[in-house]
């Protein structure tokens, strides 16, 4: 079966599905982002992330395309045609594709912003790496400075997923000013006598769905939670550290830069909180 996206207005097999190549998106990476994850052929958290959505478009002075709730009718769409039960859905809105190459914005009026939505079937619960851990190495965080907005710029992220590959680990978490921001696609956490250690919001890191989530939940739990930045000494210090994102709920990390934690097996507040996720999530699903 072909898969159906969504362009614009329409459903069309992906062969089928075209954006002009005068689309900012493709020519300045003007354009935002997001992925919500499907579970049982429901949506994860959508309300977060269409907030979220919200926010990444009016900090950008973005058009909206549609509304949330024509948002949600189209996501649910694109399920149902693609028969999707785990996954992800992918969507993008760009300021849309204006005459010529012009770094100036285009006129709203003229120019619609455009709005691409896909899915991919993907094995979220049942990921190995659950079980067995992933391996970071720490990098420089040489992207711009406004990492609250979920923009499609992500060269530099694919540049730090590839440098982590090259070192034979899964993934990078990037550091400025000798402390860690945040993952390539996924915000960092240590935990050291019981407390959950994660970075504050504010410009520096995205502001993920699945950390909100996942922090409301630790504290139910009255688990202590600590909202501050952490250095790599002190993570590789830590009792154990996890990482969380809407493709990977809460994935243990059990090496970072080559020194091993919790004896190199995901550790018990991760796994904890990655059964609590899944579980939680499932029952709010929509
Ligand atoms: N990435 N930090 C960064 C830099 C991210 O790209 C992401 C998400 C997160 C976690 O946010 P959330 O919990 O809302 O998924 C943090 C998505 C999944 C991606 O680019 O595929």
């Amino acid at each position: 079966m072909s898969r159906i996206v969504y362009v614009n207005g329409e459903y069309l097999p992906e062969g089928e599905a075209k954006v002009s190549v005068f689309d900012r998106g493709f020519l300045f990476a003007d354009g935002v982002y997001e992925v919500t994850s499907v579970l049982d052929g429901r949506l994860i958290d959508f309300e977060g992330h269409a907030r979220r959505l919200e926010r990444s478009l009016s900090e950008l002075d973005m058009a909206a395309p549609v509304t949330m709730d024509e948002l949600l009718e189209i996501h649910r769409e694109l399920l149902r045609r693609n028969e999707l039960v785990e996954g992800m859905v992918y969507l993008q809105v760009t300021r849309g594709a204006a005459a010529d190459r012009d770094f100036a914005f285009p006129d709203p009026e003229a120019v619609p912003s455009s709005l691409v939505l896909f899915s991919q079937a993907k094995s979220l619960v049942a990921n190995p790496a659950a079980k067995a851990g992933i391996k970071v190495i720490s990098i420089d965080d040489q992207r711009w400075t406004r990492r609250d907005i979920k923009t499609v710029q992500l060269l530099y992220p694919s540049l730090g997923k590839m440098m982590a590959k090259a070192a034979g680990a899964d993934d990078a978490w990037m550091v400025e000013d000798g402390q860690v921001t945040e993952g390539t696609s996924n915000n960092a956490y240590i935990v050291k006598d019981g407390r959950i250690i994660t970075r504050q919001l504010g410009h520096e890191i995205l502001h993920g769905i699945t950390r909100a989530a996942v922090l409301r939940f630790a504290r139910e739990a009255q688990m202590q939670v600590e909202e501050r930045a952490f250095t790599i000494d002190e993570a590789q210090s830590a009792d154990e550290a996890f990482i969380t994102s809407a493709s990977t709920f809460v994935l243990p990390v059990v090496n970072i830069d080559g020194v091993a934690l919790g004896g190199g097996r995901p550790g018990r507040v991760a796994t904890r909180l990655r059964e609590i996720y899944i579980d939680e999530s499932r029952k709010a699903a929509i």
